[in-house]
């Protein structure tokens, strides 16, 4: 459920109330603090973490609603040591470690907040080990004593009757880890005319007591600030005593809308509960698009090659992923914060997320190496639109949510991309039976079918020349001694992997927009009509060779059945060739027409260091996608023959 800001001020009242109610209660209805103490606490209630009853294994972090809010305070004031509340100056909301606080705050005006250190405010599992220890002692050591639990030194005060529990502890020096997400800012009253984002947030931090206001007006040598970027902020620091923080709303000007904004923040003594991550290399892969579609890949899960380990990650889906328009505003100012991608992301691939049925998640293993990856096809995306990808994990491997360590989830760097224009002659094909390597686009035309029945075309084709290439290499004697093979280095399993590579690669083009301009790509077709009947004028039609290689399509059934008209080739990358001429026996007569023949510009790419970095696709290959950086393979330097694609084809009709 999401909070309104008038809800959540609401709630905020009503919680202040509930809680002034109940302090008032706890107050005076026992004879003093120590007696209190003495109340049996039933075990789960001694971890300072809230609403465990409220964790369920949904993911969903905006559960924590209304009711939770108004039951909060008296929760904590009953669960925990007394003196931290007592502690917390008046407006201030005191912080338990690894739970968000989700809060509103008016523009220029700062909510404070305090994460109570110095009394042993630690994780659930440290506190009762620190509790069972203490009262282990209680009972049979009277006298002063001193003890290291975990990292925080213990020490007690000699309380002769065991009442009292009144106790000092000095905790070493540990870091805390604070973080914060902006889940609603003030939008523009006016999208169109207004192109500047709101103003960001600031976070404060003091760890002097003589500050415990931090923010704008306190004294800038007691404090720290961090303004938030993208709604988010992450800050750390060592420290044993408590820490104050503010989270100042700056003035918003008149432009925007309400002054309100709405944030989560919370404390750790373990790690982020919210983090977000820009620097390392994008997360998310674009493999390739369409003019209403776009598949993209993660990086890969493992480099674990036990299959009980693969088949567990299989099993998982570990990621969630976030798309935009580019030309949509609605989430700018807020990409690095978790929910705020939530509240306002065009499309979430996400549990409860909006728009869901434009996006299918899945694992896959396609891609070199075959390693397992998870994989996001969207549809219904608009053509030659540029969007944003951003891809995020909801909490930890093992969870997510409050009590979780990093339960806030995590944000990584956005990946770029965008669709093809609406000729609509390129269609994704995955899920291809025999080429499992094929997902990409391929020449298409919206009257032959479906997607399903685009890529079944494809594959059968494929799988139909590979049976005929079964039959040559039935003739050659692959299991005979290895004096007697073709090969000492290469077997005619490696052969197959060659040829297999290739003949998808070959009789699956990849497809671009003919309007894309790349010089690497092999126009294609142009003698034919686009599915909408267009047709190139004789002025553009000037501009490229009058030649078989330029009006038609590599397989000419391609031509005949799908009917795609013109588009541009992403040539087959000239090492699947090589690696087919050395892996297969010499008397298949396999050869790779030599770069600087016409043949070889028609049918080959080359892959280009340079182009890769930049993310484009210069040449197919099993696996290829805009990878924006990366290892580069290169070709062999082996002398090739000359027989021409037509030949290799030819041999297949052995
Ligand atoms: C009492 O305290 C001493 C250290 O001061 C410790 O060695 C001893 O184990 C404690 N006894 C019990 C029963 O915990
Ligand atoms: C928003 O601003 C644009 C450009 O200044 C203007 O044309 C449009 O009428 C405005 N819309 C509203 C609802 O005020
Ligand atoms: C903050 O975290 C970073 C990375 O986790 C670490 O390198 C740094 O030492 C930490 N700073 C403090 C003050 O703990
Ligand atoms: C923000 O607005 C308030 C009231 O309008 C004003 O008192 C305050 O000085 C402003 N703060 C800044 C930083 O401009
Ligand atoms: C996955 O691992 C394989 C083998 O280590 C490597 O070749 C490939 O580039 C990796 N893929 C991605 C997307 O990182
Ligand atoms: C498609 O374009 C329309 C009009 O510009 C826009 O309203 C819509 O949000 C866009 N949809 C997507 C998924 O980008
Ligand atoms: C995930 O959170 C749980 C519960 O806080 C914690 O026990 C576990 O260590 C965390 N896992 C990671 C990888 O941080
Ligand atoms: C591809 O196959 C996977 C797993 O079999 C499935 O989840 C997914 O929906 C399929 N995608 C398409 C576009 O057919
Ligand atoms: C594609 O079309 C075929 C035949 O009309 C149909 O059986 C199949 O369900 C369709 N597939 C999808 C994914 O729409
Ligand atoms: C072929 O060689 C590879 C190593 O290059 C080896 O793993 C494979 O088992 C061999 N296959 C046969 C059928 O000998
Ligand atoms: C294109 O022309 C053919 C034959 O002239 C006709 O059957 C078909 O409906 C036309 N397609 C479109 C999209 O106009
Ligand atoms: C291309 O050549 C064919 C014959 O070789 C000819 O009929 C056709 O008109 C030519 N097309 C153009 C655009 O020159």
């Amino acid at each position: 459920m999401q909070l309104s800001p008038l809800q959540s001020r609401l709630a905020a009242s009503v919680a202040a109330s509930c809680f002034l109610i109940v302090l008032y209660l706890t107050l005076f209805s026992f004879p003093n603090f120590a007696v209190a103490t003495e109340i049996p606490i039933p075990k789960q209630e001694t971890t300072p973490v809230l609403f465990v009853d409220d964790l369920s294994d949904d993911d969903d972090l905006s559960s924590i609603g209304v009711a939770q809010d108004a039951t909060y305070e008296p929760e904590f004031s009953l669960g925990l040591d007394r003196s931290i509340i007592g502690r917390a100056p008046a407006g201030v909301t005191a912080l338990v470690n690894n739970v968000e606080m989700p809060m509103n705050v008016v523009a220029g005006t700062t909510q404070l907040f305090m994460f109570p250190l110095s009394e042993g405010q630690v994780s659930g599992r440290e506190a009762a080990e620190e509790r069972s220890s203490l009262e282990l002692r209680g009972e049979h050591n009277t006298s002063q004593e001193r003890d290291l639990v975990g990292e925080a030194i213990v020490e007690r005060e000699d309380d002769t009757d065991g009442q009292s529990l009144a106790k000092r502890q000095k905790t070493a020096a540990r870091t805390i880890y604070i973080s914060a997400n902006t889940c609603e800012q003030p939008q523009p009253v006016n999208g169109t005319q207004t192109t500047m984002d709101p103003p960001q947030l600031t976070l404060f931090v003091s760890t002097s007591p003589s500050n415990q206001n931090p923010g704008p007006l306190a004294n800038s040598a007691q404090q720290v600030f961090v303004e938030f970027t993208e709604g988010a902020v992450m800050y750390n620091l060592s420290t044993n005593s408590d820490v104050y923080l503010g989270i100042h709303a700056p003035n918003v000007s008149k432009v925007f809308s309400a002054g309100t904004y709405n944030f989560r923040v919370a404390a750790s003594t373990d790690d982020w509960f919210h983090s977000y991550n820009v620097e390392t290399d994008a997360d998310l892969i674009w493999v390739d698009s369409d003019s209403q579609g776009a598949l993209l890949i993660t990086h890969n899960l493992t480099n674990n090659a036990d299959p009980s380990v693969e088949e567990q990650i299989m099993k998982s889906q570990p990621y969630v992923m976030f798309a935009q328009n580019q030309n949509d505003r609605s989430i700018n100012g807020m990409m690095y914060s978790y929910c705020g991608l939530q509240n306002y992301a065009q499309i979430a691939a996400t549990k409860n997320g909006q728009h869901t049925s434009m996006v299918q998640t899945g694992m896959t293993k396609r891609g070199p190496g075959n390693l397992p990856k998870q994989q996001f096809y969207f549809s219904g995306l608009n053509a030659s639109a540029n969007y944003v990808g951003i891809l995020a994990k909801n909490g930890n491997s093992s969870g997510s949510g409050n009590g979780v360590v990093g339960g806030g989830g995590h944000v990584f760097r956005a990946t770029n991309f965008s669709t093809k224009s609406d000729h609509g002659n390129c269609a994704i094909v995955l899920n291809l039976t025999f080429c499992d390597q094929v997902a990409y686009s391929v020449p298409s035309n919206p009257s032959y079918g479906n997607a399903t029945q685009l890529a079944q075309f494809y594959d059968s084709y494929a799988s139909s020349m590979y049976a005929n290439f079964e039959l040559v290499l039935a003739q050659i004697a692959c299991e005979a001694p290895s004096t007697q093979r073709y090969s000492l280095v290469r077997n005619c399993t490696d052969c197959a992997a060659a040829y297999k590579n290739w003949l998808c690669s070959v009789t699956i083009p990849r497809c671009e927009d003919f309007s894309n301009d790349a010089t690497y790509l092999q126009p294609r077709a142009l003698s034919q009509p686009f599915p909408n009947n267009d047709t190139l004028s004789t002025d553009i039609l000037g501009q490229f060779p009058n030649t078989t290689a330029y009006n038609s399509s590599r397989n000419p059934l391609i031509d005949s059945t799908i009917q795609p008209g013109p588009y541009k080739e992403v040539l087959p990358c000239e090492d699947l060739c090589y690696t087919l001429v050395q892996s297969c026996p010499a008397s298949m007569g396999f050869g790779c027409p030599k770069p600087g023949q016409a043949v070889f510009n028609v049918s080959y790419g080359r892959r280009s260091a340079q182009a890769d970095a930049d993310g484009e696709i210069t040449c197919n290959y099993p696996g290829s996608a805009h990878l924006f950086s990366g290892t580069i393979r290169t070709g062999g330097t082996v002398p090739w023959g000359s027989l021409s694609v037509a030949g290799l084809l030819g041999l297949l009709l052995l």
